[in-house]
């Protein structure tokens, strides 16, 4: 790693990793049991952070927190939870939202028990293997996790990334591009810990100063870098806000309540208590099925999977 430019990728890193040393966030699947004098760097067991960071992905990090904390205190471990139905692993999602993450992690605790003796692995290989784990989640995982040297880019590092060094107002695209790991490949740090401490500052630096709609550019330790500021800041194409309220999502999210609520069985009749309007009520139950989320009974009811 060259630090002796300042603006070039590589000596962004030495700057966010001080930045980071002060202004990181206390989160608890960043806590590193190993840590000696309090000093964090990453570390938290593996099962830990793939919980963490599924979580993640779609959640902000205020809902996730009591989730977390309640998941990993029910399963402490993959077997923990593959010894489980699915319906259970829903059911424990409660409010998240885009339960589908809750099968996922369900499958993916069965494929740790059954080809890695129950231990989350390390190799990045083996952890994109697994049922639900994305390009993402899978270096998230070997870095934060096991302290490897991976690109870890979400929207965050996305944004921070166009921004520092491109000038733009945002990354294009909806996902993350060979090119972007690329480039933020050659800012990591050589050491595969520093990397990953890195890798964590870069995405903190997203969330907390270098944010989508209001950048804090005065409190930004690598403001002087960067080619967005340089160039005035110019506005991107403002994205629409999401609107949950009368979307099938809604619908959705309001049929799996009352599954969650019921110890066993619900009628169809009960279920159409959760939403007035018939065909985007069976619309929803229909893709709530097809997805797995639900099932139907042998007596014509509706249920979590098993
Ligand atoms: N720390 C590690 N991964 C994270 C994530 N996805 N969101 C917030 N903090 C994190």
């Amino acid at each position: 790693m060259r630090t002796d430019d300042p603006t070039a990728p590589a000596g962004v890193a030495t700057t966010l990793v001080s930045w980071y040393a002060e202004a990181a966030r206390d989160l608890p699947w960043r806590r590193d049991p190993r840590a000696v004098d309090g000093e964090r760097s990453p570390g938290v067991g593996g099962w830990a952070v793939l919980v963490s960071e599924v979580m993640l992905q779609q959640t902000p990090v205020a809902r996730v927190l009591p989730a977390y904390v309640a998941w990993l205190d029910r399963w402490p471990t993959p077997a923990a939870l593959a010894r489980e139905p699915a319906g259970e692993a829903v059911r424990m999602w409660g409010r998240l939202g885009y339960h589908r993450r809750a099968l996922s992690l369900h499958a993916a605790a069965a494929a740790i028990v059954a080809r890695h003796e129950g231990e989350v692995p390390a190799d990045l290989d083996d952890l994109l293997a697994l049922p639900g784990v994305g390009a993402y989640t899978a270096r998230a995982v070997a870095s934060f996790a096991f302290g490897q040297r991976h690109p870890v880019v979400d929207t965050n590092v996305r944004r921070v990334v166009a921004r520092l060094f491109e000038g733009q107002p945002d990354a294009a695209g909806a996902a993350a591009t060979a090119r972007e790991r690329a480039l933020v490949e050659s800012m990591l740090p050589d050491a595969p810990s520093h990397a990953a401490t890195f890798s964590v500052a870069l995405m903190e630096l997203g969330a907390l100063v270098c944010t989508a709609r209001s950048p804090r550019c005065a409190l930004c330790p690598v403001s002087s870098s960067c080619a967005w500021l340089a160039a005035g800041s110019p506005a991107g194409s403002a994205r629409r806000a999401q609107t949950y309220a009368g979307t099938d999502r809604q619908v959705r999210g309001r049929l799996l309540a009352v599954l969650r609520d019921h110890d066993g069985p619900v009628a169809a009749d009960e279920l159409a208590r959760a939403w007035d309007e018939p065909q985007q009520r069976d619309r929803a139950l229909a893709s709530l099925l097809a997805d797995g989320l639900a099932r139907t009974h042998e007596d014509g009811r509706y249920a979590l999977p098993d």
